[in-house]
């Protein structure tokens, strides 16, 4: 009994010097408490608190694994847990945090669960968004929505969040009233998150004149190139931003969540370097660089590295002469000894390769595969060649071809991405969500290289039609004719045309 008291006060003590975060002083207790063979759940909890509040993350990790396989108090247990999954968090290890927090007893603390459950879910899911589009598992994003759909959101990050999430599944009932009923958080002071929040408000609600700004851009500053590509149409055009749509492009700045820079060649554009600067102002802004990589002076490898800028190089073949072939002008060795001087990105994960792919180099994927992850690429988005012939952007199907469908979003040693196989007009899975539309002109805007500007690079509308930058202004193609009749077109189709790589409605059309 005399031992228990005495414990028992070592504890208080340790409890007490921890909370003054005299943390030195509190294992000195805990170690004397420790002797008495009393306590001995609530020494490691208080340890695990104490290694927490010091970073030392997986010390506090391993005291907390072993409180919770050993104990029965439910508060302190749930409390526990918490932490462990906001150290599986911090660590990057979000499955593990999941795991944690979807196993546990919530009941005793239901608040800060739903809190930590959304916040985990955000860092796991939200990266693989890029406006309107997600390179992610969609199968694994459905279950997710199951779990957070029911939690209500509580910050205008969570709303946004649980919004883009609910739109992207085509849940436009559930977003709009998901909306309205946190109206006061959907509006309130950060001018980023109130045009996010609208923008899915006004794609759930089918609006075809919108309050909403683009929340991304591709843009091409000019059509200049430094090479030759077989199948680029950039290099027969002559055509640059003017200053007046560079400023009209700026005011859009505090709305945009991504930036593709593209061209011509973006790393030989003066108006490029001009413009990413000003950009970089924005933090929210996400950037991209599509290059061809065979120019990258010193202030474009300063910039990219500094600022932690993804970087994408097109890359059709790893075979040196099939390369050169297709990039005419272009040096297979000059592209490695730049891929070599970006390795800071590549270990940052920001490296990524675009592989335009035809029937010549059909047979190529599984080497650029190969390559891709032998130097550390995180992405490979194999995009169709466009051809003027539409009847010739049809890839005939191959094994090659059929391995990248099944790899897309899955574990591949590289992401995947792929638009080829929509473009084949099969059947593509989720996303051709029957009740869906192409959410891409409510949210996206691509300036491309010859001063038209079509929702995404692509887009197979602009045949037909389009908005030229070069006889109006930027600020006027959002809410014009061309946007209002594409917009009420695409929502009683689905989508502009079966030919579209993009349209994720495919079914829809079909029918
Ligand atoms: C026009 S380039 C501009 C950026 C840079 N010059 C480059 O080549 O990466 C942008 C992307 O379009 C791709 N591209 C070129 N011609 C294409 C075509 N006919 N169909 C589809 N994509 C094409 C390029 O391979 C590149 O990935
Ligand atoms: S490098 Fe890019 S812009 Fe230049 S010709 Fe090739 S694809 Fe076109
Ligand atoms: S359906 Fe296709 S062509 Fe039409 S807006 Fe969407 S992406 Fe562009």
């Amino acid at each position: 009994m005399k031992n228990k008291i005495k414990s028992y006060e070592l504890l208080e003590f340790a409890k007490k010097y921890s909370n003054e975060r005299k943390f030195g002083v509190a294992l000195d207790y805990l170690k004397k408490c420790a002797k008495f063979k009393e306590f001995s759940k609530e020494i490691l909890f208080e340890k695990a608190k104490i290694f927490y509040e010091l970073n030392e993350l997986d010390k506090s990790c391993r005291y907390f694994l072993k409180y919770i396989k050993n104990s029965s108090d439910v508060v302190l247990k749930a409390n526990a847990v918490l932490i462990v999954s906001k150290i599986y968090k911090i660590k990057g290890c979000y499955d593990k945090a999941l795991f944690f927090l979807d196993g546990m007893d919530k009941t005793p603390v239901l608040p800060q669960w739903e809190k930590e459950r959304l916040d985990v879910s955000y860092y796991k899911f939200n990266d693989f968004f890029k406006v309107h589009e997600f390179s992610g598992d969609a199968g694994l994003l459905i279950k997710e929505f199951e779990v957070i759909k029911s939690i209500r959101p509580k910050t205008q990050r969570e709303l946004f969040y649980v919004s883009r999430i609910s739109n992207y599944l085509h849940n436009y009932e559930f977003t709009k009233k998901l909306i309205n009923e946190q109206i006061s958080l959907a509006n309130s002071s950060d001018a980023f998150y109130n045009n996010a929040i609208l923008n899915e408000f006004e794609i759930a609600s089918k609006t075809f004149l919108l309050k909403s700004k683009p929340r991304g851009l591709w843009i091409a500053p000019g059509s200049k190139c430094n090479i030759s590509c077989i199948m680029c149409f950039s290099k027969d055009i002559n055509w640059e931003l003017s200053d007046k749509n560079i400023k009209d492009i700026y005011s859009y700045m505090p709305y945009l969540e991504n930036i593709v820079w593209w061209g011509g060649e973006p790393t030989i554009s003066e108006k490029f370097y001009e413009m990413i600067t000003y950009a970089l102002k924005y933090k929210n802004i996400k950037h991209t660089v599509i290059t061809n990589g065979q120019y990258l002076p010193q202030k474009f490898i300063d910039l990219v590295i500094d600022n932690s800028i993804e970087v994408a190089f097109s890359i059709d073949s790893v075979d040196k002469n099939k390369y050169e072939k297709i990039r005419y002008g272009a040096s297979f060795e000059k592209l490695m000894e730049n891929i070599a001087k970006l390795k800071p990105l590549a270990d940052k994960k920001l490296l990524k390769i675009n592989s335009v792919i035809a029937d010549y180099n059909a047979k190529e994927i599984k080497y650029i595969l190969k390559f891709a992850r032998k130097w550390n690429f995180r992405t490979v988005s194999f995009i169709p060649m466009i051809s003027k012939d539409i009847k010739n952007n049809m890839l005939k199907r191959t094994d090659d071809l059929n391995k990248i469908d099944k790899m897309i979003g899955k574990d591949a040693g590289v992401e995947v991405n792929s638009s080829i196989k929509i473009l084949s007009g099969e059947n593509c899975g989720i996303k051709c969500a029957t009740k869906g539309f192409c959410h891409t002109p409510w949210s996206y805007a691509t300036i491309r290289y010859d001063g038209k500007i079509v929702p995404d690079n692509l887009c197979t509308c602009y045949r037909k039609e389009s908005f030229n930058l070069t006889d109006s202004n930027f600020l006027k193609y959002w809410n014009s004719t061309y946007m209002t009749d594409l917009r009420k077109n695409i929502i009683s189709r689905g989508a502009c045309s079966v030919l579209c790589p993009q349209a994720n409605v495919l079914e829809k059309i079909k029918k």
